[in-house]
């Protein structure tokens, strides 16, 4: 059993293919379940999970983050939220008298919910589905938070997409173990280590046919994905998103 859950995890990789089929409510209940089995900073389960199933509002969504095709194929989608607001709704409750300033909020709850739905994704997996994260909520989290009716202290940090995989692609590489794992004291890797890991990993992904609308590799990938001039803008506006929503101080 516990080489079943090694393997499960060992063979994961981001699907952006789905089928038309729909995903009942007990699985994704399941799914949900998996996820709350994650480890919690100090046991208050810090998430919310917002099943999002009307159109409308999948509609707006779009609007503000922008449409990728795995979204518009995905059965059922789920925002995975960094939630301190129903936790402190019950230390009003029971009387407990604690501090949460916005960063004491920001840590654990984006560790719990980060936590929670990578579990999603294995238990996803288990269940035969195929998942993608879709990140882009952090281009526009003050929306995304009014379009969902978001309490203050209610962070959406991340979108899962699920459905029944319509492809099958290899898993995706990954840096070398000694790349990572370090013992007792950190130590960058080699410029040759790096240098050879980039080439083999980006030749691996041509083959896979990862890149797409003209990129040829990883380099051009994320230059494109951040280019310095709008990431200030970005920077910037996130700062602002953040401190609203009551996860940065003022
Ligand atoms: C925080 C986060 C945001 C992501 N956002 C997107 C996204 O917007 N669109 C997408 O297609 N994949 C997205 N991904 C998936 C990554 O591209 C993917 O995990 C990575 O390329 C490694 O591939 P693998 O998951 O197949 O191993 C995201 C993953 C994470 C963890």
């Amino acid at each position: 059993m516990r080489y079943a859950v090694l393997e499960a995890i060992s063979r994961r990789r981001s699907i952006r293919r789905f089928k038309s089929k729909p995903i009942s409510r007990k699985v994704v209940n399941r799914i949900v379940e998996a996820a709350q089995r994650a480890p919690t900073a100090c046991g208050m389960q810090t998430y919310s999970f917002i099943l999002i199933t009307d159109k409308t509002v999948q509609g707006e969504i779009f609007k503000a983050i922008g449409e990728q095709e795995c979204m518009k194929q995905a059965s059922v989608w789920i925002m995975i939220c960094a939630d301190m607001a129903r936790q402190l709704q019950l230390f009003e409750l029971l009387g407990v008298k604690t501090r949460f300033g916005p960063l004491s909020m920001l840590v654990p709850s984006i560790i719990d919910a980060a936590l929670a739905a990578e579990n999603m994704v294995t238990a996803a997996d288990a269940l035969g589905l195929g998942s993608v994260f879709i990140g882009s909520v952090w281009d526009n989290l003050k929306k995304i938070a009014e379009i969902l009716k978001l309490p203050r202290n209610v962070l959406p940090i991340v979108l899962i997409c699920l459905g029944y995989p319509d492809e099958a692609p290899p898993t995706r590489p990954r840096w070398p173990l000694e790349a990572v794992l370090h013992e007792n004291r950190y130590e960058m890797p080699s410029k040759e280590l790096m240098k050879k890991y980039y080439v083999d990993a980006n030749q691996q992904l041509v083959e896979m046919e990862y890149f797409s609308r003209g990129i040829r590799n990883w380099a051009e990938h994320w230059q494109n994905k951040f280019p310095r001039d709008e990431m200030k803008e970005w920077e910037e506006q996130l700062a602002e998103d953040l401190r609203d929503l009551g996860f940065l101080p003022c």
